[in-house]
């Protein structure tokens, strides 16, 4: 099916839609704490931007300032997405989730109107705008155009900057690390947050939340908890949920009638999503790498080098 298939747009779903937050950021997703801290930062600075803008004026001053714009950025699985959400519930709104992805490569041509609709929604919501896997979004606008796909992101990319610059609520982007991000983008983001691989702490957490009460454990609950946190160095948050996820039907392949999750269970669960990490092979590798460099790059771009 190519990309310009009209039968395919009738039946579209709409590219975004109003949802209501299931968490907050205190109950739903684990965080360092120099995270938590950039949180708190921007969360401040949301609920005092009415008095600072409008009560005091400065919105006169600094017109460019009235909405908020965050980017999150970081590693896959590391709670991007969820955070966004928990961002909704904290603040009390509902959030529209925008897929970039469905954007871009299915709606040619529509995309703009689709930015703009979102655009529309979220203001008569007082929804957080939430633009998903938004790296091709905030890259630098192409010079040469020479196909359709190019022309296309290059309007998207620009009906997104005017509608930014009308917007006066919040907008939170979620990127892996976009590599060239336009600079007209940049100038808007008023908070980078950062997402980490979990470290031990958060690791930790992590199992505790996932470790279910109800579900059947052989040995001390605090002490699979302990072990599961250091055996699962370098794995994201979605990634231990996919330990879960193995780990759990074994107890019942061991002992369907009395199924009991052992330890044993989620140490051959980490080596099988260890194993799958390697398998995919030296591309993962490569990835790796690039991403190191890339992440620098895009620091410096960003201006949150250290
Ligand atoms: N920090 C976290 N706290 C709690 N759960 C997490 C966290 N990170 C990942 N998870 C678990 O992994 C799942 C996937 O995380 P999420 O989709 O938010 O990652 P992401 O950073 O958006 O990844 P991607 O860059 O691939 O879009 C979550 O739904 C949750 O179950
Ligand atoms: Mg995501």
């Amino acid at each position: 099916m190519t990309k310009h298939n009209m039968t395919e747009r009738t039946d579209r779903p709409t590219p975004h839609e109003l949802r209501i937050p299931r968490f907050t950021l205190g109950n739903g997703v684990v965080l360092s704490a120099e995270t938590l801290r950039m949180f708190e930062e921007a969360i401040g600075a949301m609920r005092h931007h009415k008095e600072i803008y409008t009560d005091w004026g400065f919105g006169e001053i600094d017109p460019m300032g009235r909405n908020m714009i965050l980017n999150f950025y970081g590693p896959p699985g590391t709670g991007k997405t969820l955070a966004a959400e928990a961002l909704a519930g904290t603040l009390n709104r509902p959030y529209l989730h925008i897929g970039i992805s469905e954007l871009e490569s299915k709606y040619v041509g529509e995309t703009a109107k689709n930015i703009t609709a979102a655009f529309n929604a979220a203001a008569t919501e007082g929804a957080l705008l939430f633009f998903d896997e938004a790296d091709t979004l905030l890259g630098t606008r192409l010079s040469s155009v020479t196909q359709g796909i190019d022309n296309e992101i290059n309007a998207m990319r620009s009906t997104l900057l005017i509608e930014l610059e009308r917007f006066d609520g919040i907008v939170v982007f979620a990127t892996n690390f976009a590599k060239n991000y336009d600079s007209a983008f940049v100038s808007r983001i008023r908070y980078h947050i950062e997402f980490k691989l979990p470290g031990f702490d958060e690791r930790k957490q992590l199992w505790g939340r996932l470790l279910a009460p109800r579900i059947p454990l052989a040995e001390d609950r605090t002490l699979i908890i302990e072990r599961g946190a250091a055996a699962s160095d370098g794995l994201s948050g979605r990634e231990l949920r996919t330990v879960m996820r193995t780990a759990f039907p074994r107890a019942f392949i061991e002992n369907p009638e009395i199924p009991c999750v052992r330890w044993g269970h989620f140490e051959s669960a980490i080596a099988d999503v260890r194993a799958a990490n390697q398998n995919v092979g030296s591309r993962r590798h490569e990835k790796a790498l690039s991403s190191a460099a890339e992440i620098e790059a895009g620091r410096r771009i960003l201006g949150v080098a250290d």
